[in-house]
């Protein structure tokens, strides 16, 4: 595996590879757990040449939000992109992405960028949407991957894409949650031992609000969303920030149960904010994520 920290030699070996038929990308931002190796192993087997990127990419944080204590291990990540067959670790420094002069960004609007992670964290799909274009445009890929994990992520991207033309596919894998339900974060290192058992609370919520969806088709949203905010009411060392069932695509919030829909939800355990989310697809079946075995 090559590790690659500058643009210009990125953008070279990008050139060296103009025959391959399929390129495929996995932006990171590090600390990977199994969430980002499933992305990494769907890549690897459709892609001729694989690319990861490791970059903690400082415009999507907010002013008082974890940028500097955000969890790193390079070493490690290497190692892991290495076993599963990576051809290229691209790991560049802030400088490379951001050099002095950078004012140009790109700036998703409306109720996709402006409500629920957009409205708890202002700038943050403006950071995500600029440094993902900037990634996509070093790397060429012809598929990149993304987690359901992040659902309004992938809702901007798959915006921006769209918007921009860009001549690539997107691939939306499940979110891989630990054995107990909660979804893998880089985050949850953030959480002590009683935090960690109380983040659960984010998927026994998103598993309430699911059945309130299936028993009260009749008693409309409401139902799903106090489901939702009662179970995380129940657990003293869990705040919630929003609890909503939204439109997958848009991000407009529905006005009846049907689907498709998004079960959102936003909760602070300690010093960790965690984010999670079911989608019910249009043909009705769930995608709850997977849950690890071993
Ligand atoms: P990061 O949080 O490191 O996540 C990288 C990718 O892994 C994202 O597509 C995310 O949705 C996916 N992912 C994280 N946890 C997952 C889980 N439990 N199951 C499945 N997929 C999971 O998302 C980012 O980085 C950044 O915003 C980035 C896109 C790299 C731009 O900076």
């Amino acid at each position: 595996m090559r590790v690659i920290t500058t643009v210009q030699e990125m953008v070279d070996e990008r050139s060296r590879w103009a025959g391959s038929t399929k390129i495929g990308f996995v932006p990171t931002m590090g600390y990977l757990h199994e969430g980002h190796l499933t992305l990494v192993r769907q890549g690897r087997k459709e892609s001729d040449k694989l690319l990861a990127s490791i970059f903690v990419n400082p415009t999507q944080f907010g002013q008082h939000e974890d940028l500097g204590k955000y969890p790193r291990d390079l070493p490690h990540d290497l190692r892991m992109l290495e076993t599963l067959g990576v051809d290229v670790a691209f790991v560049p420094t802030t400088e490379e992405v951001y050099p002095p002069g950078f004012v140009t960004y790109v700036d998703p609007t409306g109720p996709l960028t402006e409500d629920a992670e957009g409205k708890s964290r202002p700038g943050h799909f403006r950071g995500v949407a600029t440094v993902v274009l900037k990634l996509f445009q070093i790397v060429r890929p012809d598929q990149a991957y993304f987690g359901q994990k992040d659902a309004q992520q992938v809702a901007v991207i798959t915006r921006m894409v769209t918007d921009f033309n860009l001549p690539m596919e997107l691939r939306i894998l499940p979110t891989i949650r630990e054995r107990d339900g909660l979804a893998m974060s880089s985050r949850n290192a953030y959480l002590d031992l009683q935090e960690r058992a109380a983040a659960t609370v984010l998927y026994r919520a998103l598993e309430a609000g699911r059945r309130a969806f299936e028993a009260h088709p009749n008693e409309g949203l409401l139902a799903v969303t106090q489901a939702m905010t009662q179970a995380v009411l129940e657990e003293p060392r869990a705040q919630l920030e929003y609890a909503e069932v939204r439109d997958p695509n848009s991000f407009t919030r529905l006005e009846e149960l049907h689907a498709p829909a998004l079960l959102l939800i936003a909760v602070r355990v300690g010093p960790a904010r965690l984010i999670d989310n079911f989608l019910l697809r249009p043909d009705g079946t769930w995608d709850i994520g997977i849950r690890i075995t071993e």
